[in-house]
């Protein structure tokens, strides 16, 4: 009977650990994805400084992605992914330039984003 007490126990213990992993691999939060409050954000900590409104003439190639209907084009030719996933380095520069990869995390909260249409939220 003790034993089997023992074997409950252990099997908690187990599954809290497991479970507390599972949340930590898988916690990003995708579900309430917005242009305003989760995507401007990153763009500004990782882009702005090149491609912000003030910027983009002198340090962005005359990319402005700050302005959405600009940015609306570079996702739209789909050049914006394929930079910041360094999916295609061939074709389309590693983004952001000199940098590091902005995190896996970011990435799948725009991607998100824009499958569901990159709205201007
Ligand atoms: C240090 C300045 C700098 C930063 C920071 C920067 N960029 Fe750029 N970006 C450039 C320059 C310069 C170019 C044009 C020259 C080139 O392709 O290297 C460019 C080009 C691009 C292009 C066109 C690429 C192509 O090959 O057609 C995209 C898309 C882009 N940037 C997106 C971004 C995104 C998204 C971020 C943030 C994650 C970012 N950039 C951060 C300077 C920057």
């Amino acid at each position: 009977m003790r034993k089997n007490i023992l074997l409950f126990i252990t099997c908690c213990f187990i599954l809290i650990i497991s479970s507390c992993k599972y949340e930590k691999i898988d916690g990003c939060d995708t579900a309430s994805v917005k242009y305003g409050s989760t995507i401007k954000p990153i763009l500004q900590n990782s882009c702005y400084s090149c491609h912000g409104q003030s910027q983009f003439l002198s340090n962005g190639a005359g990319y402005n992605l700050e302005a959405y209907d600009s940015l609306k084009q570079f996702i739209a030719d789909g050049r914006f992914l394929k930079s910041i996933k360094w999916s295609d380095p061939d074709n389309v520069s590693t983004m952001p330039k000199g940098g590091t990869k902005i995190a896996d995390c970011d990435i799948s909260k725009i991607e998100k984003w824009i499958n569901d249409g990159y709205p201007e939220n």
